[in-house]
């Protein structure tokens, strides 16, 4: 079992920053129809707030952050909007990929990204290869991602690999096979854009996450929001299903 895969964990220190932040980046399109602009403009003004975003966890020594980009569900949309997103997929990469390696960010991309056209995907692998010794911060960006599919996709795996332990699998055994192995789960999970809802994000992984709600729209989340939910993880008290006594009592334990 890796030492990341458990939900039981260590208790971590309250008054630090999160280990690990997952956000849903929501509320493009309400800023952009705000604003009298197509929804393109919404996401093209998202990408910029990842860029600050990058720049804000690097600041504050957070070691991983989970970025939704587009959802299995995404799909959906008009075909029009989905091509524009993937198209600003593209550029986003091709882009931002120097800027990553001059900070020291490891870039991942999560997700079932067999759909993506070739020259997506190749531009995925490439940033991945570019960035893997870096080890500032561990972006991760999800891609026709979803926590249903992840879960199967890792059972999976798990079925191939080990059939003779097939109906005596435990936790641990299937941990390894997630998406997202090489990361502890998120300790805060920030959605902007008003709705108190997960979207098939992290499914498995945010069983012991704090969560934070913002109605804030995602191209308006700036520094001083983000600090707000920091501060507010910093005021929880985690405790794993024990009682507040056993952590006053041993608090790290
Ligand atoms: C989130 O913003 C970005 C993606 C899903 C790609 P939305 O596009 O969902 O914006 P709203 O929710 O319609 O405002
Ligand atoms: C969730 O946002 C996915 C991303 C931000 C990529 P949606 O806007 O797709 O979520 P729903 O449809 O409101 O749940
Ligand atoms: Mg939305």
């Amino acid at each position: 079992m890796g030492i990341f895969s458990s939900s039981t964990r260590e208790i971590p220190v309250a008054s630090a920053v999160p280990e690990h932040v997952a956000v849903i980046m929501d509320g493009n399109g309400r800023w952009a129809k705000k604003r009298f602009l197509p929804r393109v403009a919404g996401h093209v003004k998202g990408v910029e707030l990842v860029r600050e975003m990058v720049r804000a966890c690097l600041e504050r020594k957070i070691s991983y952050l989970t970025l939704f980009a587009f959802s299995s569900e995404n799909w959906r949309r008009p075909l029009e909007e989905v091509s524009l997103l993937m198209q600003l997929f593209v550029k986003a990469l091709e882009q931002e990929i120097e800027r990553l390696q001059r900070n020291g960010v490891r870039l991942r991309v999560i997700g079932d990204l067999s759909c993506f056209e070739p020259r997506l995907q190749a531009l995925i692998q490439q940033a991945e290869r570019d960035t893997e010794k870096n080890s500032a911060l561990h972006l991760t960006i999800a891609a026709n991602y979803g926590g249903r599919w992840d879960i199967l996709q890792a059972a999976n795996r798990l079925a191939a690999a080990q059939p003779e332990k097939l109906g005596q699998w435990e936790e641990g055994d299937l941990a390894p096979y997630l998406s997202m192995a090489y990361a502890p789960e998120p300790d805060l999970y920030i959605r902007t854009g008003g709705e108190a809802r997960v979207s098939n994000f992290l499914l498995w992984q945010m069983a012991y996450t704090e969560f934070y709600f913002t109605p804030t729209l995602w191209p308006e989340f700036d520094t001083v929001e983000f600090d707000r939910a920091i501060s507010s993880y910093q005021q929880r008290e985690r405790r794993f299903g024990r009682t507040s006594e056993q952590l006053t009592e041993s608090p790290h334990a």
